[in-house]
């Protein structure tokens, strides 16, 4: 796969971008604006946006850092791209590029820049972790392993010259929802957005993360009472289809992670009940399975039932009444 972000990113979605590019495809009308109001690396709205498959992107990410970052791609192209290919990648500069995102401060090109710094010096692209090969660099790979400086400054680059069709937001997930929704019909209508929250289960400090419990489940609320298309991504917590989205179609699917080291984990993908659902192509690595909730009752994850089918392969192309939905 040729990667379009310049960020790493723990839990990163670009892998989906084939099924993405399928659903948006089957909607009617189909959509034509892309928006990720979680949007971390963006790889998967970019590889759409590259690939023809909508004409704007709207990221936003509540991250000052990562949100002045794709500020600075649109809008400093080329400041930028310099200074991926010249900025020295020491540690002294990592402390100085860790104060500054540290503490939100500076231009967007020098809080991007910093942001950036850190994402591809630090373990597994995480913005709060130590740098690779530790702080005394005595590990076996140093601080500039994963800082390949002329494919990076080129992914840059390539992004800006997109920048007219991508726009960038710093807010709150509920305002920056509430934004869409306030459009006039004709153009919310054409939107389909793709949520990829905090994971429920918080494991590590992986990125920011503001939300609580109750934060998800006015997500929920959101999300079920919206007129919007959308599909959400969740690690694999029963709560989600007991909860949260009870009723709305839910897969289960694998995707490789690379936080910490290269894994396969499950997620689930639900979706709107408004989103049309024709097939599962390009979502799993191996296998996808479509979980239901059972009435009221409380599911244990092993009992999250009943499976309906194992999806043969990566091609399975499903009816709706097959796949037992009620879109
Ligand atoms: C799971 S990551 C998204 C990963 C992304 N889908 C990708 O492929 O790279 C979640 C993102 O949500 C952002 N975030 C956390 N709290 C937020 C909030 N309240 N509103 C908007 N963004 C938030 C984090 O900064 C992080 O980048």
């Amino acid at each position: 796969m040729r990667y379009l972000s310049p960020l790493r990113y723990p839990g990163g979605k670009a892998k989906i971008a084939p099924f993405l590019a399928r659903l948006i495809r089957e909607q009617q009308p189909s959509p034509r604006v892309y928006a990720e109001p979680f949007a971390g690396g963006a790889g998967a709205a970019l590889a759409l946006l590259i690939g023809e498959h909508v004409d704007r992107i709207r990221l936003n990410d509540f991250d000052a850092g990562i949100a002045a970052f794709w500020r600075a791609v649109v809008n400093h192209t080329e400041e930028l791209a310099n200074l991926v290919q010249n900025e020295p990648v020491t540690l002294d500069a990592w402390h100085r590029h860790r104060e500054r995102y540290t503490n939100s401060h500076g231009s967007d090109i020098e809080l991007g820049f910093s942001t950036f710094f850190l994402n591809r010096t630090n373990r597994s692209g995480i913005l709060r972790a130590r740098p690779i090969g530790g702080l005394d660099q005595t590990g076996q790979w140093k601080i500039d392993a994963r800082f390949n400086r002329d494919d990076l400054a080129e992914r840059i680059r390539s992004i800006g010259r997109y920048g007219s069709r991508i726009s960038v937001t710093q807010l709150d997930v509920f305002d920056f929802l509430s934004l869409i929704s306030d459009e006039p019909r004709h153009q919310r209508g054409r939107h389909f957005l793709y949520v990829d929250p905090p994971y429920l289960l918080k494991s590590e400090d992986l990125y920011l993360d503001t939300l609580s419990w109750n934060h998800h489940k006015q997500l929920a609320r959101f999300l079920r009472r919206t007129g919007l298309r959308w599909l959400l991504t969740y690690d694999v917590d029963p709560r989600v289809i007991t909860d949260l989205y009870p009723g709305n179609p839910c897969v289960q699917f694998a995707i490789s992670h690379t936080a910490a080291r290269q894994h396969v984990g499950d997620e689930y993908a639900v979706f709107s009940k408004k989103t049309k659902l024709i097939s599962l192509d390009g979502l799993s690595v191996s296998a996808a399975r479509w979980v239901e909730r059972g009435g009221n009752d409380v599911l244990q994850p092993e009992e999250v039932r009943p499976t309906l089918f194992d999806i043969p392969q990566s091609s399975a192309l499903l009816s709706e009444d097959q796949a037992g939905l009620r879109i």
